[in-house]
């Protein structure tokens, strides 16, 4: 097996690592997400926008830049519950392949999925970007990319333009941060506090993932032969969708505990009033790439 490279059907997803945190229970998701049980960061066009407006939004700011026509093929990478795949069936009739490494999510996504009217194709897979190699008109793919370790950023690009015809074009949002050297030319201060709560993460919330710069998927996605059209940062309403999540949380905390426990409540807390701080103060940030075959 090897872990760089353009080989990527030799590479193993990290199904563990993702299943550990997506197939702990889906009933305990629902209790903070919105109901298209979107997990990342909503777009919030006003004051009043509700949460599941907001990931309707959001869903509907990716899929516009995609220049989608009815009867394309949409690859979803790391497709959650389906709500974007739902979203793009409904809104541009085009047949749409979901990969995700969760059993939970594959088997509520389909189910959403096979409800949705339409005569196009619509099929969530078990099966990690690592594992495809099948021709598709478009990509998205939102807030998967933290999961992939840094050696396979190339691997990945790779795979994605391999894939497309010469018009392809692709939405990525991710989470970023910035290397540490950039920290004081950016007025954040280096504190033990911040440091311990990336290391919470990375062990105890999303092991196996790493969180890339935004130099990263420029660097990578040009090497692969894309160029960036643009990039949107949207890292205010990711402060609005983590507070709405630890607010719900908490309001559901007896249910919460009932189908967890205690320490899986207190994680999730921790975790979402944490990674709110972060992109408050501007540690993390939050972007829509919109990348084009060359
Ligand atoms: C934070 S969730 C985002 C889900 C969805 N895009 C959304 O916005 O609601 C991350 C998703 O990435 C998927 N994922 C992680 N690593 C993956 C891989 N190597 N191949 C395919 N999907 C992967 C997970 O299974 C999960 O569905």
């Amino acid at each position: 097996m090897t872990e760089s490279g353009s080989g990527s059907t030799q590479l193993r997803p990290a199904y563990e690592d993702v299943q550990a945190h997506y197939d702990l229970s889906n009933d305990f998701f629902a209790l903070f997400q919105d109901p298209t049980r979107t997990y990342s960061c909503a777009y919030f066009e006003g004051e009043d926008t509700s949460l599941e407006d907001a990931q309707l939004a959001k869903i509907d700011l990716a899929l516009d830049k995609l220049g989608l026509q009815p009867g394309m093929t949409l690859l979803d990478v790391g497709c959650g519950w389906g709500s974007v795949m739902k979203r793009a069936a409904q809104r541009f009739d085009v047949n749409t392949l979901g990969l995700t490494l969760s059993r939970n999510q594959r088997a509520l996504g389909q189910e959403v999925l096979d409800a949705v009217e339409t005569k196009r194709s619509r099929q969530i897979q078990l099966r990690g970007w690592e594992e495809f190699d099948e021709p598709v008109d478009r990509i998205v793919s939102i807030e998967a990319f933290e999961a992939f370790p840094k050696d396979r950023y190339a691997a990945f690009f790779d795979t994605c333009h391999r894939v497309m015809p010469d018009d392809g074009r692709m939405v990525l949002q991710t989470i970023m941060g910035h290397p540490l050297k950039r920290w004081p030319e950016l007025g954040i201060p280096i504190v033990m506090s911040d440091l311990k709560f990336m290391r919470f993460i990375s062990k105890e919330i999303f092991p196996g993932g790493a969180v890339p710069c935004d130099e990263d998927v420029i660097e990578f996605s040009e090497k692969a032969g894309f160029a960036v059209e643009e990039l949107q940062y949207l890292t205010p309403h990711y402060v609005r969708t983590l507070d709405i999540w630890s607010e719900r949380l908490e309001a559901a905390r007896d249910r919460a505990i009932e189908v967890t426990s205690v320490e899986v409540y207190d994680r999730y807390m921790r975790y979402l009033i944490g990674c709110s701080d972060f992109f408050r103060r501007g540690v993390s940030e939050v972007g829509q790439f919109t990348l084009v075959k060359r």
